[in-house]
């Protein structure tokens, strides 16, 4: 069957390679995808949020499958608008109806559902314009540091972790009154500070069934020792080495098993990916508990970098078993080895930087230990891949211990190279204490 795949970044390029290795796989298609893409899959202009010329290239070219790499269009609807047409309703959509995509598109509907099914996450209220004085003396029963959310969809950077109660004021007043972050911080979700280690754990669900998918952490700031800014994701490690059975069977009793039939009791039509945003948090005796620190209705990026190299089924089988709700009779066959993927970004990332510059070293092929993956690529005019965006490349290499994964991955970033072109060299480090 001929598929299409919605998005552009290194995420998308890891889900197109396998998507592109299944039997079941005509002709694949990446909007709007990038130089990576183009490799694997045929690349397509479309907009994400033109539906309706989606829909007329999936219509002209054959199309059974759609699979939707972020979350924007799937929070505007992109399945439902898939479901009302008579001549799309059959059209495999894997993500979820934009009522199930509330999880991430907005905060304060996501803790209310946790709170409705008992599922295990950081105490909270929310407020609005209206409350900001309520917000205001909230936070001072609080202990430092204050976590405040935008509730809607802010391009990741509606979260602010704040150590000085009179900052955390004047942020909450910027957020509510100002509208600091637009319409998304109109509600502001403040909520208990958790201690731990974050880690993500990815599930696909048919709406009833469900198959969790390899864990992985992902490394957000700038910096050697994740120090510095916030980025979109500087790499990422699966599995996550702490992550036990008995660690993973809290995870499923406490977490996906809830969630699901919470989407199913409230009527929220979901086929596709859950992105469980967890933070192991240490209790007394020293075991690790699981708590949502968020919801995302996609895959992460890095993280699928890491975790679809080590799916060893056929994804497009698995999407279709998603498709038809019997994802019952699917296992997932995980590689046993460990994946460490770097990310290289161009040189001022994540504030300005430049577009344009011509990669070098990008000659070597794919193997089955080591990957490419594109994420901000693009060819120029004269066919060269040029850098298009502050996360470049990513680099991920597959070995029995996370420790040679790294090093494999970083002496293949270091032959890869354009002007002010960056990477960490310590994704993974802080887990290693956890390894046998
Ligand atoms: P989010 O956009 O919800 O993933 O939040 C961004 C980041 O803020 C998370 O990845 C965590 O590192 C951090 N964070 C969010 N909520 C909390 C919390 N309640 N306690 C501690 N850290 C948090
Ligand atoms: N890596 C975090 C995310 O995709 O949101």
């Amino acid at each position: 069957m001929n598929i299409l795949i919605l998005g552009s970044g290194g995420r998308e390029h890891a889900i197109a390679a396998k998507v592109a290795q299944s039997p079941q796989c005509t002709h694949l298609y990446v909007a709007p995808g990038n130089a990576g893409t183009s490799r694997c899959a045929t690349n397509v202009a479309l907009k994400l949020n033109d539906f309706a010329a989606i829909g007329r290239f999936v219509l002209d070219n054959d199309i059974r499958m759609v699979v939707v790499g972020p979350e924007q269009p799937l929070v505007d609807g992109i399945a439902d608008f898939f479901a009302a047409d008579a001549a799309l309703r059959d059209i495999m959509v894997i993500g979820p109806s934009a009522s199930g995509a509330r999880l991430e598109g907005s905060k304060d509907f996501a803790k209310g559902f946790m709170q409705r099914h008992h599922i295990p996450t950081a105490d909270y209220r929310t407020f609005t314009r209206d409350t900001l004085e309520e917000g205001k003396a909230f936070l001072a029963t609080l202990k430092a540091p204050y976590v405040l959310k935008a509730d809607g969809l802010a391009a990741g950077k509606g979260v602010l972790i704040i150590n000085d109660l009179e900052e955390a004021r004047r942020e909450l007043t910027a957020m509510l009154a100002d509208a600091k972050f637009g319409d998304a911080s109109s509600s502001v979700v403040i909520e208990e500070y958790l201690s731990g280690i974050e880690l993500s754990v990815f599930v696909l669900t048919d709406g009833e069934h469900h198959l969790i998918l390899p864990t992985a952490k992902d490394y957000k700031r700038i910096g050697e020792g994740d120090t510095g800014l916030n980025t979109g994701g500087m790499g990422s490690i699966s599995p996550v080495p702490f992550a036990n059975d008995a660690f993973m069977a809290k995870v499923e009793q406490r977490i996906v098993v809830p969630t699901i039939e919470g989407l199913r009791n409230e009527n929220m039509p979901y086929k596709g990916f859950i992105f469980l945003g967890l933070m192991a948090v240490e209790s007394a005796d020293g075991v690790k508990e699981p708590y949502v620190i968020e919801y995302n209705v996609r895959m992460g990026d890095p993280e699928t970098e890491s975790v679809f190299p080590r799916i060893q089924n056929d994804v497009v089988e698995m999407f279709k078993a998603v498709w038809e709700g019997r994802l019952d009779q699917c296992s997932l066959t995980a590689d046993p080895r460990s994946a460490v993927c770097v990310m290289l970004t161009a040189e001022g990332y994540p504030e300005s930087y430049r577009k344009g510059d011509v990669i070098s070293g990008l000659d070597k092929a794919d193997s089955s230990t080591q990957c490419v993956f594109h994420a901000g690529t693009k060819l120029d005019d004269a066919q060269h891949i040029v850098t298009n965006g502050g996360r470049v490349l990513c680099v991920t290499s597959l070995a029995d211990t996370m420790p040679e994964a790294l090093a494999a991955s970083l002496q293949r970033a270091e032959t890869i190279s354009w002007a002010g072109r960056y990477y960490r060299h310590d994704i993974g480090q802080d887990l290693m204490k956890y390894l046998k």
